[in-house]
């Protein structure tokens, strides 16, 4: 049995110890918004947070996580998509076929807890998730945008 906190809440999910995290949180939790592709943390379809850090949940055991720590999905971002990156997502219509973004939009609130007001060299450098459509100057601008959003945000 492993205990997890995850998007605030306490779960309980009856699993190997070594079963990867993304498994649990898609089908022992049921939060499907966090995507499997490569399988071994290239690509970061699977980027979720734990205590705010953008990690790969693919390679992840469940077992290497503590129950105090808290893990953030896609779903727990914000209660009504109001989450400066997802407006600037929808303001410049970020995603293509879509299957790459959430784990985008994780790795990319992960970078903006970490430097506020990242430049273009900044995001390429950190944001290293793969998305075969191409998307990559849209995630630049909108990353921007919510990088001003919230800092006039105060
Ligand atoms: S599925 Fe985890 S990094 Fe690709
Ligand atoms: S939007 Fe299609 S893979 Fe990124």
């Amino acid at each position: 049995m492993a205990r997890l906190n995850i998007n605030g809440q306490d779960r309980e999910v009856d699993v190997d110890p070594d079963t990867p995290l993304l498994w649990v949180i898609r089908e022992q939790l049921g939060l499907t918004g966090t995507k499997f592709a490569c399988g071994v943390a290239q690509c970061g379809a699977c980027t979720i947070h734990i205590d705010g850090i953008a990690t790969r949940s693919c390679v992840m055991p469940v077992s290497a996580v503590a129950p105090e720590q808290k893990i953030l999905t896609i779903e727990g971002l914000s209660p009504d998509g109001s989450h400066p990156l997802q407006k600037a997502w929808l303001a410049h219509e970020v995603p293509q076929c879509g299957y790459c973004q959430a784990g985008m939009i994780m790795a990319a609130a992960g970078l903006l807890q970490q430097n506020p007001n990242p430049s273009d060299e900044d995001i390429n450098a950190e944001i290293t998730n793969i998305c075969r459509c191409g998307t990559y100057n849209r995630v630049r601008a909108a990353i921007k945008e919510a990088a001003a959003d919230t800092t006039n945000a105060g």
